[in-house]
C-alpha cells in the first residue's frame, strides 16, 4: 500500500488482505470496490479499532451505507461529543473532524483523507477575523461550524445551518453580531430574525453558490407542483423565496433547510416530487427516507469535490493504518470548545441516525 503524507502509523497498523490494492491516483485513494468483501473488512477493522464511523449526508452512497451514523453537521457533532468508542472516523471534511476533536480531545479522531478541505472554511482566516473584531470590539462573533479551529478559537458561539436562527435569536437584540463566513446563510438569518445589526462576511461555498436562481426558476417551471428543498448556503435561496412571494410556487412548498432538516421534511412530505437545491450526495438519504417521493437535484453537477475524497479505499486505509489523525493544539482547542459546546446546546436534536 502506498502511504500518503500525513499518514500516522503511531496508533497502530492492522492487517488487512485488501490493503495491498490501495493506491493514491494523484487525487484520491483508489483501487478498492465497495462490495460485500470491502464492507465486511470495514466492519471488522472498525470493531478491532473500537471505532465509530460517522458520515455526512454528502458522502457517496457506499460510505453513507457502511457508517454507523449519517447526518448533518450538528447531529454528527453531537454524536461525536457523546460517542462511547475510543476512535472516531469522520467521513466528511476537515473542519468536521476538527470539531469532533475539539469536543472529544481524549479520543483519537481520524479523517480518511486529510486533504478533504472546504472552500467555505477557507474563506476567512483567523487573522482576518481578528482584524474584523478589532473594528467592532463590542460585537458578538457567530461563526458557522464550517470554519477552522483557529477561527473557532476567536468565536463566541458557533452554529450550523440547522440552528443558526436559534443561535442568533439567543443573543441580546441590542448587541451587534459579526456573522461569518457564509453570506447566503447570513442573509437567511437576517431575513428570519429581522435584525439589522448583523454584519455578514462575504464568504461562500463554491458548490452551493453555483446553484443559482436561474437554475432553480427553470427547474421549478419545468416541474410545476413540486416542493422545493433549499439549503441556506445556496446562491438560489433568495430566488426561492421570490418564487414564493410572487406566487410562482405556493409559500408552504418552499422550505429552506439544513441537510438533516431535509431528511425530516422528506419523511413528513406528502409531495409527489421535490426539487432539491444542495450537494447531490443528499439525494441518497432523501430517497431512503421517502422512497415514494421523486427527488430531483436542481443542479446535478453540484458535487463537493472534498466530500468525494472519502472513497472506499480511503476509508479502508484509514482503518487499516490509523490515518489521517486529526490534531488540534491544546490552546486552540480550549479556546474554541466553549463556542462549539454552545452550538450543540442550541436547536432541535437534528437529524442523524
Ligand atoms: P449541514 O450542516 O446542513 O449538514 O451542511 C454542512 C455543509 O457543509 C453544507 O455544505
Ligand atoms: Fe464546504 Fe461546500 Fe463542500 Fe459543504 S459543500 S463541505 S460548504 S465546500
Amino acid at each position: 500500500m502506498s502511504t500518503a503524507t500525513g499518514t500516522n502509523t503511531a496508533i497502530g497498523r492492522l492487517d488487512s488482505p485488501l490493503a495491498d490494492k490501495i493506491h493514491h491516483d494523484g487525487s484520491v485513494y483508489a483501487g478498492v470496490e465497495p462490495n460485500e468483501a470491502w464492507a465486511a473488512e470495514i466492519r471488522r477493522l472498525a470493531a478491532e479499532r473500537d471505532a465509530v464511523i460517522l458520515a455526512h449526508n454528502y458522502e457517496i452512497p457506499a460510505i453513507q451505507d457502511i457508517a454507523h451514523h449519517v447526518g448533518d453537521s450538528l447531529a454528527l457533532s453531537r454524536i461525536a461529543a457523546s460517542a462511547e468508542q475510543s476512535t472516531i472516523i469522520f467521513c466528511g471534511v476537515h473542519f468536521m473532524a476538527e470539531t469532533a476533536k475539539i469536543l472529544s480531545p481524549e479520543k483519537t479522531v481520524l479523517i480518511p483523507d486529510e486533504a478533504a478541505g472546504c472552500s467555505l472554511a477557507d474563506s476567512i482566516t483567523a487573522e482576518q477575523l481578528a482584524e474584523w473584531k478589532s473594528e467592532h470590539p463590542d460585537a458578538v462573533v457567530v461563526s458557522y461550524v464550517n470554519t477552522t479551529a483557529a477561527v473557532k478559537a476567536l468565536t463566541d458561539i458557533c452554529c450550523t445551518s440547522s440552528n443558526a436562527v436559534d443561535v442568533v435569536e439567543s443573543i441580546d437584540p441590542d448587541r451587534e453580531i459579526l456573522f461569518l463566513p457564509d453570506q447566503f446563510l447570513g442573509a437567511h438569518v437576517r431575513r428570519k430574525t429581522g435584525r439589522d445589526n448583523i454584519l455578514v462576511w462575504a464568504g461562500e461555498c463554491h458548490v452551493h453558490a453555483a446553484i443559482n436562481g436561474d437554475q432553480l426558476t427553470a427547474k421549478s417551471e419545468s416541474h410545476p407542483g413540486a416542493d422545493l428543498f433549499v439549503h441556506p448556503e445556496c446562491g438560489c435561496a433568495t430566488s426561492a423565496l421570490h418564487l414564493a412571494t410572487e406566487g410562482a410556487v405556493p409559500a408552504d412548498q418552499v422550505k429552506i433547510l439544513s441537510t438533516g432538516g431535509m431528511v425530516d421534511a422528506a419523511r413528513a412530505s406528502g409531495a409527489r416530487e421535490v426539487l432539491v437545491a444542495t450537494e447531490v450526495g443528499m439525494i441518497h438519504q432523501l430517497r431512503k427516507a421517502a422512497p415514494e417521493v421523486d427527488f430531483q437535484p436542481v443542479n446535478d453537477r453540484a458535487a463537493c469535490p472534498y466530500m468525494k475524497m472519502i472513497t472506499p479505499a480511503a476509508l479502508l486505509r484509514s482503518l487499516a493504518v490509523g490515518a489521517d489523525e486529526v490534531h488540534v493544539d491544546a490552546a486552540t482547542a480550549d479556546a474554541g470548545r466553549k463556542s462549539v459546546e454552545r452550538m450543540i446546546a442550541h436547536g432541535d436534536p437534528g437529524d442523524g441516525e
